[in-house]
């Protein structure tokens, strides 16, 4: 019986915990929303082309901790998962992706506390993305808490490549046969000079747009 309300109680807990959770996903999805849009009123383009949100399934949560070293507790995944709650932004040019984390970092009730910049510094397999862990206030019947999300910014050429690489790893489990490694590293250099050759033209477009 005892173990049975102890069970109860964690199921509560984790209910109640999933659904903070959620709600920080949805501050943080109508936050990016309202940016994009207003920045389609002023500027007349999207910096988003679109955004994708989840929540960290219980099996990847429970992976995650035991990976790191630590018992799967209630408390253990809200002080060491990062990314229960996730959010990906999508853009068109690598200059959009500065200009959203920008635009964050300017929103006062967010409160950063971690920064990854695997554009400039790009990982060993070629994965680039820029990573934020911010934290959103929700307001509950019982007061105000302050919920972790991990933003992922994002080319739409870079989500291309990280999603298959993401596939290849997990049919691996990690260990990829060598020039499969060596072949998405190169297709990894391939989307950089893509992103680059893409953003010079759209720059050039736009100044021809200003002169006609
Ligand atoms: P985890 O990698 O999530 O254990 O945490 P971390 O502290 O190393 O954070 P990091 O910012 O490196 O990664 C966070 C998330 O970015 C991951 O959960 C993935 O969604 C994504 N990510 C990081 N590295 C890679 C990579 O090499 N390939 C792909 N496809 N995704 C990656
Ligand atoms: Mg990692």
């Amino acid at each position: 019986m005892d173990n049975f309300v102890k069970f109860q109680d964690d199921v509560d807990s984790w209910k109640s915990l999933m659904l903070m959770y959620n709600s920080a996903l949805k501050e943080i999805q109508t936050k990016m929303d309202i940016l994009n849009e207003e920045f389609q009123h002023i500027h007349r383009y999207n910096p988003i082309e679109y955004i994708k949100a989840r929540i960290k399934t219980p099996e990847s949560i429970v992976k995650k901790l035991k990976k790191n070293g630590y018992e799967s507790t209630i408390p253990n995944m809200v002080e060491y998962v990062n990314d229960i709650a996730g959010i990906r932004l999508v853009c068109s040019f690598t200059s959009d992706i500065y200009r959203l984390a920008e635009m964050i970092r300017k929103q006062a009730d967010l409160a950063l506390l971690s920064v990854k910049d695997y554009i400039s510094n790009p990982k060993e397999s070629g994965y680039k993305s820029y990573h934020m862990l911010v934290t959103v206030p929700i307001y509950l019947s019982d007061g105000k808490r302050d919920m972790k999300v991990e933003i992922q910014i994002r080319t739409i050429a870079m989500e291309f490549w990280a999603s298959l690489e993401h596939r290849i790893l997990y049919k691996f489990e990690g260990n990829a046969p060598e020039y499969i490694s060596r072949e998405l590293r190169e297709c990894a250099s391939i989307v950089s000079m893509l992103d680059d050759r893409m953003l010079y033209l759209d720059e050039e477009i736009r100044k021809l747009e200003g002169e006609f």
